[in-house]
């Protein structure tokens, strides 16, 4: 089987994130083993040495304590050899003056590109697009982001995304458009006449109908 015979699809939302091992540039992992609990960002860039993924980079390592203190682990993608990926990091790092302290996989032969479906070959048959994957604490994939080459990601919707998340596992809550943290969220619509006569009746909620009530939350 070639490389371009093995259909590259997207695991969806829900899916159990699939298990690889691959080399990075912090040595061979198991994707399982090495996230140890830990929700993960696995995310794909076309290229190194590339104008736009380049930005990127440089984003990725200043929300880095961002995503620590939630107790998030990047993990970045390319189909690069381990050699350029050293050497371009090491560029960023001193061209840029940031720390590439996260992982990226070597993926020659295109294996995690495909099993995630990062290779969308109606853009290359060859390169990733800019996926960006939201892996939970138990592996399930909970949101999939995906940018055109041409396009790079904005770093304030990856970071609202963890947050709505968090606040959504923690809460049993749902985020309205737009949301940002310490906004109001929304509470699951009533299941029953009884509490959705009730609902205007709770002072903690404010109801603009029965199946559309807010309420703030302490974090
Ligand atoms: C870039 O990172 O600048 C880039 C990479 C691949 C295609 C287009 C742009």
């Amino acid at each position: 089987m070639t490389m371009q015979d093995s259909k590259s699809s997207s695991p969806g939302l829900g899916d159990s994130a699939p298990d690889f091992e691959a080399q990075t540039t912090h040595g061979m992992i198991r994707f399982s083993e090495w996230q140890a609990g830990r929700w993960v960002i696995l995310f794909s860039h076309p290229a190194d040495f590339t104008p736009v993924c380049t930005t990127e980079f440089v984003e990725f390592c200043h929300c880095s304590e961002f995503m620590k203190d939630r107790d998030v682990a990047l993990l970045g993608c390319s189909v690069d050899s381990i050699y350029s990926h050293i050497a371009w990091i090491r560029d960023i790092e001193s061209k840029f003056s940031v720390d590439v302290d996260f992982p990226v996989i070597a993926d020659l032969d295109q294996a995690v590109s495909r099993k995630y479906g990062m290779i969308s070959e109606p853009t290359s048959q060859t390169a990733p697009v800019r996926s960006v994957f939201f892996i939970d604490g138990e592996g399930t994939v909970r949101a999939v982001i995906s940018y055109p080459p041409e396009v790079g990601r904005s770093f304030s919707e990856i970071k609202r995304v963890i947050e709505a998340l968090q606040v959504v596992d923690r809460h049993g809550v749902s985020c309205p458009a737009n949301w940002t943290k310490g906004e109001a969220v929304i509470v699951p619509p009533p299941k029953t006449t009884a509490d959705a006569k009730q609902r205007s009746q709770d002072d903690e909620l404010e109801s603009k109908d029965w199946y559309l009530s807010h309420k703030k939350i302490e974090d």
